[in-house]
Protein backbone atom coordinates (compact mmCIF):
# COMPACT_ATOMS: atom_id res chain seq x y z
CA UNK A 1 0.00 0.00 0.00
CA UNK A 2 1.48 3.61 -0.80
CA UNK A 3 -0.34 6.10 1.49
CA UNK A 4 0.74 8.97 -0.69
CA UNK A 5 -1.35 7.57 -3.23
CA UNK A 6 -4.93 9.24 -3.26
CA UNK A 7 -6.41 7.64 -6.59
CA UNK A 8 -4.40 5.78 -9.41
CA UNK A 9 -3.21 9.42 -11.41
CA UNK A 10 -3.33 11.39 -8.28
CA UNK A 11 -0.50 11.35 -5.40
CA UNK A 12 0.61 13.57 -2.36
CA UNK A 13 3.42 15.19 -2.80
CA UNK A 14 3.33 17.56 0.46
CA UNK A 15 5.45 18.13 2.92
CA UNK A 16 5.10 18.75 7.03
CA UNK A 17 6.48 22.05 8.59
CA UNK A 18 6.66 21.56 12.24
CA UNK A 19 9.90 24.28 12.57
CA UNK A 20 7.60 27.53 11.83
CA UNK A 21 6.26 28.73 15.48
CA UNK A 22 3.72 30.77 13.97
CA UNK A 23 2.11 30.77 10.63
CA UNK A 24 1.80 34.39 8.87
CA UNK A 25 4.21 35.25 12.00
CA UNK A 26 1.15 35.29 13.69
CA UNK A 27 -0.42 32.25 14.71
CA UNK A 28 0.37 29.73 16.59
CA UNK A 29 1.16 26.61 15.25
CA UNK A 30 1.52 23.65 17.96
CA UNK A 31 0.85 20.61 16.34
CA UNK A 32 2.90 22.21 12.69
CA UNK A 33 0.97 22.67 9.53
CA UNK A 34 1.36 21.17 6.38
CA UNK A 35 1.47 22.24 2.82
CA UNK A 36 -0.19 20.17 0.39
CA UNK A 37 0.89 19.77 -2.51
CA UNK A 38 -0.64 16.93 -5.21
CA UNK A 39 1.06 14.76 -8.50
CA UNK A 40 -1.89 14.31 -11.24
CA UNK A 41 -0.31 12.00 -13.85
CA UNK A 42 -2.37 11.87 -17.64
CA UNK A 43 -1.57 9.51 -19.68
CA UNK A 44 0.71 12.67 -21.91
CA UNK A 45 1.04 15.08 -19.57
CA UNK A 46 1.94 15.35 -15.79
CA UNK A 47 0.85 18.49 -13.51
CA UNK A 48 1.98 19.73 -10.00
CA UNK A 49 -1.01 21.27 -7.77
CA UNK A 50 -0.15 23.84 -5.60
CA UNK A 51 3.35 23.64 -4.26
CA UNK A 52 5.19 24.46 -0.47
CA UNK A 53 7.10 27.12 1.40
CA UNK A 54 10.29 27.57 -0.04
CA UNK A 55 12.31 25.85 2.70
CA UNK A 56 10.71 22.63 1.92
CA UNK A 57 11.94 22.52 -1.82
CA UNK A 58 14.18 19.64 -1.27
CA UNK A 59 11.47 17.31 0.38
CA UNK A 60 9.11 18.40 -2.42
CA UNK A 61 11.47 17.63 -5.23
CA UNK A 62 12.04 13.84 -3.27
CA UNK A 63 8.53 13.46 -3.14
CA UNK A 64 7.84 14.43 -6.81
CA UNK A 65 10.33 11.98 -8.13
CA UNK A 66 9.54 9.00 -6.54
CA UNK A 67 6.23 9.59 -7.82
CA UNK A 68 6.31 10.61 -11.20
CA UNK A 69 8.21 7.62 -12.33
CA UNK A 70 10.80 10.07 -13.59
CA UNK A 71 8.91 12.20 -15.71
CA UNK A 72 9.15 15.78 -16.06
CA UNK A 73 6.63 17.88 -14.54
CA UNK A 74 4.61 19.34 -17.44
CA UNK A 75 2.66 21.91 -15.67
CA UNK A 76 2.04 23.33 -12.23
CA UNK A 77 -1.31 24.80 -11.10
CA UNK A 78 -1.14 27.48 -8.80
CA UNK A 79 -4.56 27.57 -7.08
CA UNK A 80 -3.14 30.41 -4.53
CA UNK A 81 -0.11 32.80 -4.42
CA UNK A 82 0.44 32.84 -0.92
CA UNK A 83 4.10 32.29 -0.46
CA UNK A 84 3.33 28.71 2.22
CA UNK A 85 2.31 27.66 -1.51
CA UNK A 86 4.22 29.56 -3.92
CA UNK A 87 7.40 30.51 -2.23
CA UNK A 88 8.92 27.36 -4.01
CA UNK A 89 7.96 28.19 -7.29
CA UNK A 90 11.47 29.83 -8.71
CA UNK A 91 13.19 26.57 -7.29
CA UNK A 92 11.04 24.30 -8.87
CA UNK A 93 11.39 26.07 -12.29
CA UNK A 94 14.78 25.66 -12.28
CA UNK A 95 14.41 22.32 -11.69
CA UNK A 96 12.04 21.86 -14.61
CA UNK A 97 12.85 24.61 -16.57
CA UNK A 98 10.39 23.81 -19.70
CA UNK A 99 7.32 23.99 -17.21
CA UNK A 100 4.15 25.67 -17.92
CA UNK A 101 2.69 27.90 -14.01
CA UNK A 102 -1.01 27.86 -15.27
CA UNK A 103 -2.97 30.32 -13.42
CA UNK A 104 -5.51 33.07 -13.82
CA UNK A 105 -4.77 37.02 -14.99
CA UNK A 106 -4.68 37.72 -11.01
CA UNK A 107 -1.92 34.76 -10.68
CA UNK A 108 0.05 35.77 -13.73
CA UNK A 109 0.89 39.09 -12.51
CA UNK A 110 1.50 38.09 -8.46
CA UNK A 111 4.21 35.75 -9.68
CA UNK A 112 5.90 38.81 -11.70
CA UNK A 113 5.50 40.83 -8.74
CA UNK A 114 6.91 38.16 -6.04
CA UNK A 115 9.45 36.16 -8.33
CA UNK A 116 10.00 38.05 -11.15
CA UNK A 117 8.80 35.37 -12.88
CA UNK A 118 8.00 36.40 -16.64
CA UNK A 119 4.39 35.59 -18.70
CA UNK A 120 6.08 33.79 -21.28
CA UNK A 121 6.29 30.76 -18.39
CA UNK A 122 2.72 31.09 -17.76
CA UNK A 123 -0.81 30.12 -19.42
CA UNK A 124 -3.47 32.14 -18.52
CA UNK A 125 -6.72 30.81 -17.69
CA UNK A 126 -10.41 31.83 -16.89
CA UNK A 127 -13.04 30.96 -15.21
CA UNK A 128 -13.83 26.86 -15.97
CA UNK A 129 -11.44 26.73 -18.71
CA UNK A 130 -10.19 23.20 -19.13
CA UNK A 131 -6.52 21.68 -19.73
CA UNK A 132 -5.97 18.41 -21.09
CA UNK A 133 -3.72 16.01 -19.21
CA UNK A 134 -4.39 12.99 -22.06
CA UNK A 135 -6.66 10.70 -20.36
CA UNK A 136 -7.89 13.34 -18.25
CA UNK A 137 -8.67 16.96 -17.91
CA UNK A 138 -8.18 19.15 -15.35
CA UNK A 139 -10.95 22.44 -14.87
CA UNK A 140 -10.81 25.28 -13.38
CA UNK A 141 -13.21 27.31 -11.35
CA UNK A 142 -12.47 30.68 -9.86
CA UNK A 143 -13.16 31.07 -6.08
CA UNK A 144 -11.98 34.79 -5.62
CA UNK A 145 -10.97 35.86 -1.77
CA UNK A 146 -10.92 32.32 -0.67
CA UNK A 147 -8.43 33.30 0.78
CA UNK A 148 -6.57 35.66 -2.14
CA UNK A 149 -8.28 37.80 -5.10
CA UNK A 150 -6.31 34.79 -7.40
CA UNK A 151 -8.08 32.18 -5.42
CA UNK A 152 -9.23 29.08 -7.39
CA UNK A 153 -9.85 25.40 -7.11
CA UNK A 154 -9.17 22.95 -9.81
CA UNK A 155 -11.34 19.96 -10.33
CA UNK A 156 -10.37 16.11 -11.70
CA UNK A 157 -13.14 14.75 -12.95
CA UNK A 158 -12.73 11.48 -13.64
CA UNK A 159 -11.24 10.81 -10.46
CA UNK A 160 -13.79 13.16 -8.89
CA UNK A 161 -10.81 14.80 -6.87
CA UNK A 162 -11.32 18.54 -5.99
CA UNK A 163 -8.55 20.50 -5.52
CA UNK A 164 -9.70 23.17 -3.14
CA UNK A 165 -6.72 25.43 -2.52
CA UNK A 166 -6.79 27.08 1.55
CA UNK A 167 -10.88 25.94 1.19
CA UNK A 168 -11.63 23.07 3.37
CA UNK A 169 -7.70 23.25 4.98
CA UNK A 170 -6.92 23.34 8.58
CA UNK A 171 -3.91 23.65 10.91
CA UNK A 172 -1.87 20.30 12.18
CA UNK A 173 1.13 18.21 9.94
CA UNK A 174 0.22 15.16 9.07
CA UNK A 175 1.50 12.66 11.14
CA UNK A 176 1.41 9.95 8.93
CA UNK A 177 -1.59 9.31 6.83
CA UNK A 178 -2.55 11.38 4.11
CA UNK A 179 -6.44 10.31 4.20
CA UNK A 180 -8.74 11.18 6.53
CA UNK A 181 -9.30 7.22 6.33
CA UNK A 182 -6.37 6.41 7.50
CA UNK A 183 -6.62 8.63 11.17
CA UNK A 184 -8.09 9.70 14.09
CA UNK A 185 -9.10 12.86 12.36
CA UNK A 186 -10.75 14.53 15.65
CA UNK A 187 -8.21 16.16 16.72
CA UNK A 188 -7.99 18.40 13.54
CA UNK A 189 -11.77 19.55 13.75
CA UNK A 190 -11.12 22.39 16.86
CA UNK A 191 -7.83 23.27 14.07
CA UNK A 192 -10.11 23.61 11.35
CA UNK A 193 -11.99 26.14 13.27
CA UNK A 194 -8.95 28.07 14.44
CA UNK A 195 -8.13 28.11 10.94
CA UNK A 196 -11.14 28.84 9.09
CA UNK A 197 -11.95 31.74 11.72
CA UNK A 198 -8.46 33.06 11.87
CA UNK A 199 -7.33 33.00 8.23
CA UNK A 200 -10.38 32.73 6.26
CA UNK A 201 -12.89 34.09 8.16
CA UNK A 202 -12.64 38.04 6.95
CA UNK A 203 -14.03 35.94 3.67
CA UNK A 204 -17.68 34.27 4.85
CA UNK A 205 -19.29 36.03 1.52
CA UNK A 206 -16.52 34.82 -0.58
CA UNK A 207 -16.81 31.44 0.39
CA UNK A 208 -20.56 30.80 0.56
CA UNK A 209 -20.14 32.01 -3.41
CA UNK A 210 -17.50 29.12 -3.58
CA UNK A 211 -19.66 26.63 -2.10
CA UNK A 212 -22.48 27.53 -4.25
CA UNK A 213 -20.72 27.44 -7.21
CA UNK A 214 -19.28 24.29 -6.13
CA UNK A 215 -22.11 22.11 -4.44
CA UNK A 216 -23.06 20.59 -8.02
CA UNK A 217 -19.75 18.55 -8.00
CA UNK A 218 -19.11 15.13 -7.43
CA UNK A 219 -16.36 15.00 -5.22
CA UNK A 220 -14.96 12.30 -3.48
CA UNK A 221 -11.90 13.55 -2.72
CA UNK A 222 -11.38 16.90 -1.55
CA UNK A 223 -7.65 17.97 -1.37
CA UNK A 224 -6.92 21.14 0.18
CA UNK A 225 -3.84 23.20 0.76
CA UNK A 226 -3.55 22.19 4.42
CA UNK A 227 -4.44 19.12 6.85
CA UNK A 228 -5.43 15.78 5.36
CA UNK A 229 -7.20 15.03 2.31
CA UNK A 230 -11.12 14.32 3.23
CA UNK A 231 -12.73 11.25 1.91
CA UNK A 232 -14.83 9.90 4.55
CA UNK A 233 -15.59 12.96 6.61
CA UNK A 234 -16.37 15.20 2.95
CA UNK A 235 -19.61 16.43 4.19
CA UNK A 236 -18.65 17.41 8.10
CA UNK A 237 -16.06 19.63 6.35
CA UNK A 238 -17.98 21.46 4.22
CA UNK A 239 -20.90 21.98 7.24
CA UNK A 240 -17.86 23.65 9.15
CA UNK A 241 -17.02 25.85 6.97
CA UNK A 242 -20.70 26.50 5.39
CA UNK A 243 -22.07 27.50 8.89
CA UNK A 244 -19.00 29.38 10.09
CA UNK A 245 -18.88 31.37 6.91
CA UNK A 246 -22.91 31.72 7.34
CA UNK A 247 -21.72 32.82 11.01
CA UNK A 248 -23.96 30.37 12.52
CA UNK A 249 -23.24 29.95 16.14
CA UNK A 250 -23.23 26.44 17.64
CA UNK A 251 -24.94 26.53 21.13
CA UNK A 252 -22.48 27.39 23.63
CA UNK A 253 -21.34 30.95 25.21
CA UNK A 254 -18.00 32.06 24.90
CA UNK A 255 -16.58 34.19 27.76
CA UNK A 256 -13.89 37.03 27.07
CA UNK A 257 -12.42 39.22 29.81
CA UNK A 258 -9.73 41.31 30.72
CA UNK A 259 -8.38 42.11 34.11
CA UNK A 260 -5.77 43.63 35.70
CA UNK A 261 -5.93 42.40 39.62
CA UNK A 262 -9.04 40.04 39.60
CA UNK A 263 -12.10 42.35 39.88
CA UNK A 264 -13.48 42.14 36.51
CA UNK A 265 -12.52 38.51 36.56
CA UNK A 266 -14.77 37.31 39.38
CA UNK A 267 -17.61 39.38 37.19
CA UNK A 268 -16.83 36.61 34.10
CA UNK A 269 -16.67 33.52 37.02
CA UNK A 270 -20.27 34.53 38.40
CA UNK A 271 -21.35 34.88 34.75
CA UNK A 272 -20.20 31.32 33.88
CA UNK A 273 -21.68 29.52 36.62
CA UNK A 274 -24.94 30.94 36.36
CA UNK A 275 -24.76 30.09 32.60
CA UNK A 276 -24.26 26.61 33.81
CA UNK A 277 -26.86 26.57 36.59
CA UNK A 278 -29.41 27.72 33.37
CA UNK A 279 -27.92 24.08 31.42
CA UNK A 280 -25.44 25.80 28.61
CA UNK A 281 -22.46 22.84 28.46
CA UNK A 282 -20.22 24.56 26.27
CA UNK A 283 -18.87 27.65 27.73
CA UNK A 284 -15.55 28.75 26.78
CA UNK A 285 -13.74 31.30 29.59
CA UNK A 286 -10.59 33.32 28.13
CA UNK A 287 -8.51 35.96 30.64
CA UNK A 288 -7.63 37.60 27.47
CA UNK A 289 -4.55 38.70 29.13
CA UNK A 290 -3.28 35.22 29.29
CA UNK A 291 -5.49 33.60 26.40
CA UNK A 292 -3.46 33.05 22.76
CA UNK A 293 -6.02 35.83 20.57
CA UNK A 294 -6.27 32.71 17.86
CA UNK A 295 -7.71 30.36 20.06
CA UNK A 296 -10.47 33.65 21.18
CA UNK A 297 -11.56 34.39 17.88
CA UNK A 298 -11.94 30.62 17.08
CA UNK A 299 -14.38 30.26 20.36
CA UNK A 300 -15.86 33.11 19.01
CA UNK A 301 -16.65 32.06 15.84
CA UNK A 302 -17.75 28.62 17.01
CA UNK A 303 -20.52 29.57 19.61
CA UNK A 304 -23.13 31.58 19.36
CA UNK A 305 -23.31 33.35 22.74
CA UNK A 306 -20.21 35.61 23.29
CA UNK A 307 -20.01 37.61 26.46
CA UNK A 308 -16.80 40.51 26.90
CA UNK A 309 -15.47 42.29 29.84
CA UNK A 310 -12.88 44.34 30.79
CA UNK A 311 -11.58 47.16 33.23
CA UNK A 312 -11.54 50.67 31.76
CA UNK A 313 -8.04 51.78 31.09
CA UNK A 314 -6.50 54.65 29.57
CA UNK A 315 -10.40 56.15 28.79
CA UNK A 316 -11.07 53.20 26.79
CA UNK A 317 -10.82 49.31 26.95
CA UNK A 318 -8.44 47.21 28.24
CA UNK A 319 -5.72 46.34 25.23
CA UNK A 320 -6.10 42.72 25.04
CA UNK A 321 -10.11 43.45 24.63
CA UNK A 322 -9.76 46.05 22.54
CA UNK A 323 -7.03 44.42 20.11
CA UNK A 324 -9.91 41.26 20.26
CA UNK A 325 -12.82 44.17 19.28
CA UNK A 326 -10.87 44.85 16.04
CA UNK A 327 -10.19 41.55 15.47
CA UNK A 328 -13.74 40.81 15.97
CA UNK A 329 -14.52 44.10 13.53
CA UNK A 330 -12.04 42.85 10.56
CA UNK A 331 -13.84 39.22 10.39
CA UNK A 332 -17.43 41.51 10.36
CA UNK A 333 -18.89 38.82 12.96
CA UNK A 334 -22.43 38.49 13.08
CA UNK A 335 -25.33 36.77 14.29
CA UNK A 336 -24.18 36.41 18.05
CA UNK A 337 -26.23 36.89 20.90
CA UNK A 338 -23.57 39.67 23.11
CA UNK A 339 -23.46 40.79 26.84
CA UNK A 340 -20.59 42.86 27.92
CA UNK A 341 -19.42 44.04 31.14
CA UNK A 342 -17.17 46.79 32.25
CA UNK A 343 -15.63 48.52 35.13
CA UNK A 344 -13.85 51.25 35.95
CA UNK A 345 -12.37 53.06 39.33
CA UNK A 346 -13.23 56.82 38.68
CA UNK A 347 -14.14 57.25 35.23
CA UNK A 348 -16.34 54.60 32.93
CA UNK A 349 -15.09 54.01 29.83
CA UNK A 350 -15.15 50.11 28.61
CA UNK A 351 -18.58 49.68 28.21
CA UNK A 352 -19.13 52.90 25.89
CA UNK A 353 -15.97 51.51 23.78
CA UNK A 354 -16.70 47.88 23.75
CA UNK A 355 -20.53 49.59 22.65
CA UNK A 356 -19.18 51.41 19.91
CA UNK A 357 -17.67 48.70 18.32
CA UNK A 358 -20.42 46.80 18.59
CA UNK A 359 -22.56 49.12 16.92
CA UNK A 360 -20.41 49.10 14.48
CA UNK A 361 -21.03 45.37 13.60
CA UNK A 362 -24.92 45.84 13.93
CA UNK A 363 -25.40 44.46 17.26
CA UNK A 364 -26.00 45.31 20.23
CA UNK A 365 -26.15 43.44 23.88
CA UNK A 366 -28.69 41.98 25.10
CA UNK A 367 -27.48 43.27 29.02
CA UNK A 368 -24.90 45.27 29.96
CA UNK A 369 -23.00 45.57 33.92
CA UNK A 370 -20.69 48.65 34.64
CA UNK A 371 -18.88 47.83 37.76
CA UNK A 372 -17.40 50.69 40.21
CA UNK A 373 -14.26 49.16 41.80
CA UNK A 374 -14.42 45.92 42.98
CA UNK A 375 -17.30 43.55 42.75
CA UNK A 376 -20.31 44.33 45.36
CA UNK A 377 -23.48 41.86 46.32
CA UNK A 378 -25.42 44.38 43.64
CA UNK A 379 -22.52 43.80 41.13
CA UNK A 380 -23.24 39.68 41.67
CA UNK A 381 -26.57 39.84 41.16
CA UNK A 382 -26.05 41.91 37.97
CA UNK A 383 -23.66 39.51 36.71
CA UNK A 384 -26.12 36.25 37.02
CA UNK A 385 -28.99 38.95 35.31
CA UNK A 386 -26.08 38.95 32.01
CA UNK A 387 -26.18 35.10 31.84
CA UNK A 388 -29.83 34.95 32.15
CA UNK A 389 -30.55 37.62 29.46
CA UNK A 390 -28.10 35.47 27.05
CA UNK A 391 -29.03 32.06 28.47
CA UNK A 392 -33.10 33.69 27.85
CA UNK A 393 -32.14 34.66 24.25
CA UNK A 394 -30.25 31.64 22.86
CA UNK A 395 -33.71 29.53 24.21
CA UNK A 396 -31.89 27.71 27.25
FE1 LIG B 1 -2.23 28.43 2.80
FE2 LIG B 1 -3.64 31.49 2.05
O1 LIG B 1 -2.30 30.18 2.12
Amino acid sequence: MDIRKITERVSYVGVNDRVTNKFENLWPLPHGVSYNSYLVKGSEKIALIDGVEVTYIRALRTHIENNSGGQKIDYLIVNHMEPDHSGAIPLLLDIYPEMKIIGNKITIGMLQGFYNISESQCEEVKDNDVLSLGDVSLKFIMTPLVHWPETMMTYLEEDKVLFSGDAFGCFGALNGGILDTEMNTDWYFPEMYRYYSNIVGKFGRQVQMALKKTDHLDVKYLCSTHGPVWHDRISEVIDIYNRLSLYEGEEGVTIIYGTMYGNTGEIADEIANRLCERGVKNIKVHNAGKSEMSYMISDAFRYKGLIIGCPTYNGSMFPEIDAFMKAMMVREIKNRVIALFGSYTWASAACKSMNECLEKLKMSPVATLDMRQAPSADDTKEAKRIADAVADAMGF
